[in-house]
């Protein structure tokens, strides 16, 4: 079967699946959105989006997560400046920020007046970013069988205090990324950016790294294909050693576990 959505997804003209779903078209040809028409999201849209995100698994029926549906146009500035000045958050009319919410759960605590220990944990940490995780993914897919189009934004984690005060966030909360929602436009010099080979991330019963990493330099071509294509240098394997050299490379984020400590997640 020829089949353009994988030999988009993977960079690879070889790339084929044997069953294709509609759900299964949606997710290959997902791609990120930075550039939107002016065209607002309803409010029925954002109910929907909420609802897919509601539909996620989460960790024990817990649901620790919340989000902030930010429309407003000065806050989305303020949210833009904070998050890495990217100016896509105030040009897209909706901003989610998802947030990894322990405070639902002492609030009632608090009200039974019983112990919330286990929350001070880095395991209550690690599954309230799973869980916001999840919900939002299923946003990002909701929204583009609606035809609207995201970019996730880890920015927000540039200054998680500052983004709290500006939200209202309670304590044991913390924005964990947000995501820029609304009409892609069709102009955006953006394609499916090709992703490794499965090869390359798919183990058979047990972790094989040199079989895997052989697949590395295939890609490192098809990336720099796919980023040539859009005027941006390099392929894959050199901007991960950037993205991840030093403390200098993280935008603030190296200090992400006092700041959490200080919001009141201190994830022992
Ligand atoms: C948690 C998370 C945070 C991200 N943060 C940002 C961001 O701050 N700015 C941005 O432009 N893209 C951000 N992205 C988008 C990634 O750069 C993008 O998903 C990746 O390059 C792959 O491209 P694609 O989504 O078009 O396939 C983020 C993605 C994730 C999952």
């Amino acid at each position: 079967m020829s089949d353009l959505l994988t030999t988009a997804r993977y960079g690879d003209p070889e790339a084929r699946l044997g069953v294709l779903t509609d759900t299964l078209r949606l997710q290959l040809a997902r791609r990120s959105v930075r550039r939107f028409t002016g065209r607002d999201v309803t409010a029925d849209e954002l109910t929907a989006l909420v609802a897919a995100a509601q539909s996620a698994p989460t960790s024990s029926n817990l649901q620790a997560w919340s989000v902030v549906a930010v429309r407003d146009p000065d806050r989305r500035a303020r949210l833009a400046a904070l998050a890495g000045n990217q100016a896509f958050i105030a040009q897209a009319p909706l901003f989610l920020v998802w947030i990894a919410d322990l405070d639902r759960a002492r609030r009632l605590a608090r009200r039974a007046g019983t112990a919330v220990e286990a929350a001070d944990y880095l395991e209550s940490t690690v599954l309230t970013f799973v869980d916001a995780a999840l919900a939002a993914q299923n946003a990002v897919l909701a929204a583009e069988s609606l035809g609207l189009g995201s970019v996730f934004v880890g920015g927000v984690r540039n200054h998680p205090e500052e983004i709290a005060a500006e939200l209202r966030l309670p304590p044991h909360t913390v924005a964990a990324f947000g995501l820029a929602v609304g009409t892609p436009d069709p102009d955006e010099p953006a394609g499916v950016k090709p992703r490794l080979p499965q090869a390359a991330v798919l183990h058979h019963e047990v972790y094989r790294a040199d079989e895997a990493d052989a697949h590395i330099p295939a890609y490192d071509a098809r990336l720099a294909a796919y980023n040539e294509r859009y005027g941006l240098a390099g392929g894959w394997s050199d901007r991960v050693l950037a993205r991840l050299r030093g403390p200098e490379s993280m935008a603030g984020r190296h200090r992400l576990r006092e700041i959490l400590e200080r919001l009141g997640l201190p994830s022992h």
